[in-house]
Order: C-alpha cells, then sequence, then structure tokens
C-alpha cells in the first residue's frame, strides 16, 4: 500500500520533475506610445503574462533618472483561440510633460522593469510643423519597411506614426502570438513616439478584440474612431471596416457616422477651423483605387464612398460628409501599393489649376498607402487608371507627411525597394480651407 502510495506520489509529480515549476511573467513587454489628446500628455501601453502593478518611472533627459512616477492599471484581455491566452495590458498616462522636452523611462513594476525609452513630448503649438511617417499593411512576417522605419524613428525623424490598418497578418493567429511578435517588433518604433492606429480587415476576427485591447487610443470607443489635433492639423480616425462587417453590429456603422458629424460640425467652427485649418482623416479601406483586384475601391460604388442601401435604415458613405466639411486630405491604405490622387469628388478631378493642381484644389485629396510589407506581398494595378490617378507605384515603402504650416502640407513617398530613395512628392498648398474653399 504504503509503495503504491509513493508510486502514485510520484507519477503525480512527475510532470513538474520533467518540467520544472511553470514559470511566472512579469516582465513587461511589448511597449508603446499614443498621444490622449491631451497637451502635455502621453499613455504608454505594454503587456505582461502575470498580473503586475503598472508604473512609469520617468525624467527629463539629462536630469536624474526616474525621479516621477505615474501609475496606471491594467485590463486582463483573454483571446477568444482554444488556448484562450491571457495577459494582461497595462496602461498609464503621463500627464503635465513639458511640451519639446525628452523624457527617459521605463515601464513595469518591482516584479520586473522593461528596457530604457526616450521620447519627446509633442510640442501643443498650433505653429508647430510635426512630421508624420504613416502606411497600412505592416505584417509580422516580410515587414519590409521596418527596419528603415526603426533607424530614422530613432534618428528623431517622425514626431508621429500612424498605422492606417491592418497589423501583423494576423494579430489573433497562433492564440494570439503573432500580435504579440508584432508588438514586439514594433517596440523599436512605437516606444519612442506616439503609436496612432486604425482598425483593418485582418484585425476582424473575434470582433477585433486584438486590436480593441492592445492599442490605447483617444477617446472611449477602443481606438474604433476618434480624433486629436497637432500643430496645426485635425486629424480623424475612422473604422471603413464597419461597413464591412455587419455581423458585428450594423449600428456601428450610425454611431461613427454621428460621431464624424459631430466631430467634422465642431472642427469646422470658425474658431476652431481658423487655428488647426487641416482637416485630415485615415481609414483603413480607400474610397478610389486602381489595383487590379475585387476590393470596394476597385467598384464606382465603393461602400466607403457611397454607403450601402442593403442595410436598414440605408447607410450613407463618406465620401459627401467629407466634401461638405471641406476635409483636405485623406489618407488610405489596404492596397499593398502607393497611389496619389488628383483632387477628386463624386469620380472627377477637380484641379486647383492645370499647372498647378494641388495649389487650392477643389476637391479632397486623397493617398493610397499600404505597401509598408507583409506576407501577402504587394498587389498589381489595373492597366487603364481612371483620370483621377496620378501617381502609382508597386514598391515595398512608407509615406512621409510634414504639415508645415496653414498653408502647406508636404507629402512624400519613400521606396524601401530603392533603398530609401524618394520616388514621388507633392506641396498641397492651400490659401482657403472648409467647404468654401471648393468653389
Ligand atoms: C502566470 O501566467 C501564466 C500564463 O498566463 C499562467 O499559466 C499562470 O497561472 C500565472 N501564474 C500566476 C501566479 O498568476
Ligand atoms: C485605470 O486608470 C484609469 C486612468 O487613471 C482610470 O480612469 C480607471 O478608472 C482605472 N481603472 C481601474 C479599474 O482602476
Ligand atoms: C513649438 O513650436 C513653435 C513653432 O515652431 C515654436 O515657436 C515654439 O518655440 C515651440 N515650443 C517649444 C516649447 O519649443
Ligand atoms: C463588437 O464590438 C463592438 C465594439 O466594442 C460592440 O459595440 C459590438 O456590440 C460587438 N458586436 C458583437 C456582435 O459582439
Ligand atoms: C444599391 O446599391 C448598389 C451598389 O451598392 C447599386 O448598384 C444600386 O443601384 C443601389 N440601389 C438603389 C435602389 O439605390
Ligand atoms: C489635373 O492636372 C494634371 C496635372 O497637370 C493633368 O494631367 C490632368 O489632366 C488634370 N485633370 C483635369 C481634369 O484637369
Ligand atoms: C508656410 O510654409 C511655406 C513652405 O515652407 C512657406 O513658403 C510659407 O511662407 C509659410 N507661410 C507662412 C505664413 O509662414
Ligand atoms: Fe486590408
Amino acid at each position: 500500500m504504503e509503495l503504491v502510495y509513493t508510486i502514485y506520489l510520484f507519477l503525480n509529480l512527475a510532470p513538474w520533475l520533467v518540467l520544472g515549476l511553470p514559470p511566472i511573467w512579469t516582465q513587461p513587454e511589448q511597449v508603446h506610445l499614443s498621444y490622449p489628446g491631451v497637451p502635455g500628455s502621453m499613455e504608454v501601453t505594454w503587456t505582461t503574462f502575470n498580473k503586475t502593478d503598472s508604473t512609469v518611472e520617468y525624467g527629463l533627459l539629462g536630469g536624474r533618472l526616474f525621479d516621477l512616477s505615474t501609475q496606471g492599471n491594467s485590463t486582463l484581455f483573454v483571446d477568444s483561440g482554444d488556448e484562450k491566452r491571457a495577459m494582461y495590458i497595462h496602461r498609464v498616462i503621463l500627464i503635465g510633460l513639458k511640451p519639446t522636452a525628452t523624457y527617459v523611462y521605463h515601464c513595469g513594476s518591482d516584479e520586473g522593469w522593461s528596457d530604457v525609452f526616450y521620447f519627446t513630448a509633442l510640442n501643443d503649438s498650433v505653429h508647430f510643423s510635426p512630421k508624420f511617417a504613416l502606411y497600412g499593411d505592416l505584417g509580422n512576417e516580410n515587414p519590409q519597411s521596418l527596419a528603415r522605419l526603426q533607424k530614422e524613428t530613432q534618428m528623431e525623424m517622425y514626431d508621429v506614426i500612424l498605422h492606417i490598418g491592418d497589423f501583423a497578418y494576423d494579430m489573433h493567429e497562433d492564440n494570439a502570438r503573432i500580435g504579440d511578435e508584432f508588438m514586439r517588433q514594433i517596440q523599436s518604433i512605437a516606444a519612442y513616439v506616439p503609436y496612432m492606429t486604425c482598425p483593418g480587415n485582418h484585425e476582424s476576427t473575434y470582433n477585433f478584440s486584438n486590436y480593441r485591447n492592445r492599442f490605447s487610443m483617444p477617446g472611449q470607443t477602443e481606438g474604433l474612431w476618434y480624433s486629436w489635433n497637432l500643430g496645426s492639423a485635425h486629424i480623424i480616425s475612422i473604422s471603413t471596416e464597419v461597413y464591412f462587417y455587419l455581423d458585428f453590429g450594423q449600428e456601428l456603422i450610425f454611431r461613427q457616422l454621428e460621431w464624424l458629424e459631430k466631430d467634422l460640425q465642431e472642427a469646422n467652427h470658425p474658431e476652431n477651423r481658423a487655428v488647426r485649418p487641416w482637416i485630415i482623416t485615415m481609414g483603413h479601406r480607400p474610397m478610389y483605387c486602381s489595383d487590379d483586384d475585387q476590393d470596394d475601391c476597385t467598384k464606382f460604388d465603393s461602400y466607403v464612398r457611397l454607403g450601402r442601401n442593403d442595410t436598414k435604415p440605408p447607410a450613407p458613405g463618406l465620401e459627401d460628409l467629407f466634401y461638405r466639411y471641406g476635409v483636405d486630405l485623406e489618407l488610405w491604405a489596404h492596397e499593398h501599393t502607393y497611389e496619389r490622387l488628383w483632387p477628386v469628388y463624386g469620380d472627377k478631378v477637380y484641379n486647383g489649376s492645370m499647372e498647378q493642381p494641388y495649389v487650392n484644389p477643389k476637391a479632397p485629396v486623397h493617398i493610397v498607402t499600404g505597401s509598408a510589407g507583409c506576407r501577402e506581398r504587394t498587389d498589381k494595378f489595373n492597366p487603364n487608371p481612371k483620370d483621377w490617378s496620378a501617381f502609382r507605384s508597386t514598391d515595398y515603402g512608407y509615406t512621409r507627411m510634414h504639415v508645415v504650416n496653414a498653408s502647406h502640407l508636404y507629402l512624400e513617398e519613400v521606396s524601401d525597394d530603392q533603398n530609401g530613395k524618394v520616388i514621388d512628392s507633392i506641396w498641397l498648398v492651400k490659401e482657403k480651407h472648409g467647404p468654401s474653399a471648393w468653389l
């Protein structure tokens, strides 16, 4: 009996003898920043696999390390895959930062600290000229542009990065381990500058739960739609995906529309538009594109552009709304190419003039930039683009945007295939903003 019991005990313990005790995971990882939209603030988000406190310790560059400390909290995120992998997403909002000052920080708790990173608090002046890198469709596999973006970000070429949907390919895969690995990959940029996002179709699994849980955008919509200001720009981020995944709730289309109209109205109050004349939108699926696939934008009746009439009630699209409120620039991705459009509305070109199409354009300007690099490679173009197509490239790369002042905005496209060569650029010049600029 005694012997049997001993053997029984041994067999029970056998897994521990072979594998050791289960590890504990209190070490912070996947550190990234975002801008909560309030001057002098910055949000730090990271992951641990066991529950810990959420603390950011920081200090001015050149000053005493970590003499400031702010607490936040964490939420438990359980992925919906078979393994139901669980992780804690920590969020800490730093406030009262000195604009343009550089801070050194780490995050975690007494059970483990991250590496040391730095960031520069955004200049809150409306005269500030922010520089952005922007792209969509960056994956865990074949993230072609990532190395160049890492180096340029660490060289402080950008104040903010905009990732216009489609992350990791896909964050939920391998029980969300692909999401973890992707968030580790982008830490080398996203821990240094605010990494602002919108959802794409590759985030749709489990109702966008990996997207909604892993990022921390302004507003109360788990990053689905929100807006914020920087320099002379008002930047609006939307979910084009509400038009495509009706099973997650048709009401999301209308909730977003209602919010959008209010936000655009507010941004157009004369006293607001006077100081932040640029209204820039970002959303994943374009209204227009000339790619050779069956995507929404390849059809004349794009859902994003014209809405859907198979919903109850019919859902208006976004082209008219953006036009009525004088949106200046619309940034898109999804197509794994780069395409610049002449000013366009209702499928027609409205150049400023034949010689200077982007000087006082009579309609919004669209840029489609989804070639950062992912396992799906790049897309092909339709050989006969419409009149609105101004420049196209199938090189891997990303876009740079410089909002210089109230009248001048500069855009350029970087080819990663051509070692960082700038293959396209424009100056968008507007003496007047708002719907009256179209007349
Ligand atoms: C730590 O996290 C692992 C993985 O999620 C989990 O299996 C384990 O139960 C956790 N341990 C504690 C002490 O919370
Ligand atoms: C987490 O922190 C935020 C910001 O400080 C706060 O608004 C929220 O109530 C906190 N949540 C919990 C559960 O403590
Ligand atoms: C912010 O930018 C403006 C415009 O370039 C500049 O005049 C101002 O000095 C900057 N603010 C700080 C604190 O450096
Ligand atoms: C999907 O998520 C959105 C945003 O959180 C929520 O409003 C909606 O009800 C969810 N849909 C379903 C079917 O759970
Ligand atoms: C409904 O939309 C489709 C395409 O989105 C279009 O072809 C059709 O004409 C529309 N029908 C009505 C009645 O508006
Ligand atoms: C717009 O300007 C471009 C560049 O000058 C020109 O090629 C194109 O034909 C113009 N389109 C219209 C409709 O004026
Ligand atoms: C805005 O920037 C452009 C380009 O640098 C410059 O030519 C122009 O003079 C600036 N406008 C003002 C009002 O400073
Ligand atoms: Fe996409």
